[in-house]
């Protein structure tokens, strides 16, 4: 049996925290939170981990062990309902089901609205078709299919809300958005996940707000496999999800038997300060970017006890360098670069001196824009930046003000590479 006066209490703490955080913002979807209660679409789970703000709940692993299938954390439901800005009488598709976003959904868009949720797993589908029916939303058409395609049936929509981890936008769902529409979407850049608010201008989107996130990864007809670089077997690895961005994959298996090279920045940062346009920074900067991951026994090659992080790399001809940090003062850290290889100085302080530049042209300013293009557009059309060619789409990151990354060498370019 639910205690339902312990769940009102706990869904209006979460609905505070969510406010603190800034996941929660507008009215609507302070109310739509205490609208549908959470709980009946995580059955099995203690009410604390239903109305944990920052937590998933999981549904589904596959057979390592790997979550598949989640109700994703109140969090990043509010901050996505919060870009999607949904209103009464709208047509609206999520794609990936948990039950309860659909039902908020629905919520939203009223009873002149409409809501089609999709997903590639037929036990989930199951599931949030019996959920929703309980909890009084069977209103929401539940579909069973690679979302890849879109939902034809159901489409034009004026929202679109994907919530897996996508490396690219396919044509369904530019094509199945209503004039004046909205595709909100966790998409996969380097690596780096940014929930972008994307709109058309033209025949390209473009973005008007970016959230970092993270989500299970797309199955189906749009996953994407990374490519791995090993440092020291698959021990230490770098992975690349747009691919290569070079021609040769360089053999870089002893590069850590090579001397450590160090440079530090004098840019600090506080304990709870985000540093998510910096990753992009370097991203835009580094043509070889790509992320760093070591097994536990290995870290110690890689930084030392006062040193917190190493997760964002870069490869320049046979030397890697990788942001990370050391503790300056309770509380404060700086930002360094390390790098190993034939020119581990040089790179580390190249690095470095990127952490700088963001620092004091980009740290306080609103973030890259992010567009979304035609394979076909060619680059005299595209902003100045980072460009990544995926299956479907060219990607932009670009930033404001004069400044650049790219010190006026035009775009960096790269391709799939698979
Ligand atoms: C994070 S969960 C969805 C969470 C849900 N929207 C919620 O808020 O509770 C991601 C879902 O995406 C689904 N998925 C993965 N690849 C897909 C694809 N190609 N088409 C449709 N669904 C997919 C998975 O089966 C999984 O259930």
């Amino acid at each position: 049996m639910v205690d339902g006066s312990r769940a009102d209490e706990l869904r209006e703490a979460m609905i505070g925290a969510l406010r603190e955080m800034g996941a929660v913002q507008s009215d609507r979807v302070a109310e739509v939170f205490r609208a549908v209660p959470r709980h009946l679409f995580t059955p099995g789970a203690p009410l604390e981990d239903a109305y944990d703000p920052r937590d998933a709940v999981h549904v589904k692993r596959d057979d390592r062990g790997v979550p598949i299938s989640t109700v994703s954390s109140p969090q990043l439901q509010g901050s996505m309902l919060e870009q999607a800005d949904i209103r009464p009488g709208m047509t609206a598709m999520e794609i990936g089901s948990g039950g309860v976003n659909a039902a908020m959904m629905s919520w939203l868009t009223g009873p002149e609205g409409q809501v089609t949720t999709v997903d590639i797993d037929s036990d989930v589908i199951e599931r949030a078709r019996r959920l929703l029916d309980a909890a009084g939303y069977a209103r929401v058409n539940v579909v069973l299919a690679d979302a890849e395609n879109g939902v034809a049936e159901h489409a034009p929509y004026d929202r679109i809300i994907v919530t897996v981890g996508a490396w690219d936008i396919p044509p369904a769902w530019v094509n199945q958005l209503a004039p004046g529409g909205r595709l909100v979407v966790p998409l996969r850049m380097r690596g780096l996940t940014r929930s972008l608010e994307l709109e058309r201008e033209g025949d390209h989107l473009v973005s008007r707000s970016a959230m970092i996130c993270g989500f299970v990864a797309m199955q189906g007809a749009g996953a994407n496999r990374e490519r791995l670089v090993p440092l020291r077997g698959t021990r230490v690895a770098l992975r690349f999800d747009d691919g290569w961005p070079g021609e040769r994959v360089p053999d870089m298996d002893r590069v850590l038997d090579t001397t450590r090279a160090e440079a530090w920045t004098g840019v600090t940062i506080g304990g709870t300060e985000s540093f998510e346009t910096l990753q992009l920074w370097l991203a835009t900067a580094f043509p070889g970017f790509g992320k760093l991951r070591a097994d536990a026994d290995q870290r110690s090659v890689l930084v030392d006890d006062d040193n917190l992080w190493f997760d964002s790399a870069a490869v320049v001809g046979d030397s890697v360098a990788y942001l990370t940090t050391r503790r300056v003062e309770p509380g404060v850290s700086e930002f360094g670069a390390h790098a190993f290889g034939p020119h581990a100085t040089d790179l580390a302080e190249a690095m470095a001196e990127q952490v700088r530049i963001w620092d004091r042209e980009q740290r306080h300013g609103p973030g890259p824009n992010f567009g979304v293009w035609p394979l076909n557009t060619p680059d005299e059309r595209l902003p100045e930046g980072l460009v990544i060619n995926k299956r479907h789409h060219r990607v932009t990151i670009s930033w404001p003000a004069a400044t650049s990354a790219t010190t006026g060498q035009g775009n960096q370019e790269e391709t799939q590479g698979e």
